[in-house]
């Protein structure tokens, strides 16, 4: 299992160390969120940001765009240091374009859905990704609570990788919590994404010893 803590939780006056520390733990990915208030109610993390937190990281940036024409800001992300950048289906007139653009660039291609966005939609596109995010809450805030139907959606989608793209990795982001996470691996993710179920642990580097644990 991918495990991706979410810094969007994180203790922002200590950015820098709150990173050191995730460096030093089980986890495998850095999760950040980049929000526009457009595309969804809420600002974040821009460019600049990533740029300074990536000569700190030691495992990859998973960069979850919530932002609109996400295609005019590729090479930016590139240039910061992004390792996988992840574009909304719904915020992308041209998504074939914008994957291949992304791979070009380097990086691992993902596509995220909203919960309202259904899996069949991707049967022309999965070929092309690297990875596709299953929303499990709406996006916009972390610590919100998960969506039960994305099992169903996770369970298509895995469905849908056995017979285009056996290597798809499926990363879920919403209400992760060690409750639910072996359940989500069965019914076909690999990468979990957990915000609120990590940075409220007083020892975050045992709670994530605790997801790596489970099967
Ligand atoms: C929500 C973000 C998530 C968020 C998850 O829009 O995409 O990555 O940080 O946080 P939790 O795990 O607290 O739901
Ligand atoms: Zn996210």
């Amino acid at each position: 299992m991918i495990l991706a803590p979410s810094i969007l939780s994180a203790d922002f006056t200590r950015m820098g160390e709150e990173i050191e520390m995730l460096n030093r733990s089980e986890a495998d990915w850095i999760h950040i969120d980049v929000m526009d208030g457009v595309f969804v109610p809420n600002i974040t993390i821009g460019i600049p940001v990533v740029k300074a937190l990536n000569p700190l990281a030691e495992k990859p940036l998973d960069v979850h765009l919530m932002i609109v024409e996400p295609e005019k800001y590729i090479a930016d992300f590139a240039d910061a240091g992004a390792d996988n950048l992840l574009v909304q289906y719904e915020a992308c007139r041209h998504l074939n374009r914008t994957l291949q653009e992304i791979r070009q660039r380097g990086m691992k291609a993902g596509v995220v859905l909203n919960p309202h966005t259904s899996v069949s939609l991707l049967e022309n596109v999965v070929e092309y990704v690297d990875i596709v995010l299953i929303m499990s809450v709406n996006p916009g805030f972390g610590g919100q609570k998960f969506i039960e139907n994305s099992y169903r959606k996770i369970e298509e989608l895995a469905i849908m990788k056995q017979r285009l793209n056996p290597d798809l990795i499926i990363e879920v982001d919403g209400g992760v919590t060690l409750e639910n996470a072996s359940a989500l691996m069965a019914a076909g993710a690999n990468a979990l994404v957990a915000g609120n179920a990590i940075f409220s642990a007083s020892d975050v580097i045992a709670r994530i010893a605790e997801f790596k644990k489970l099967q």
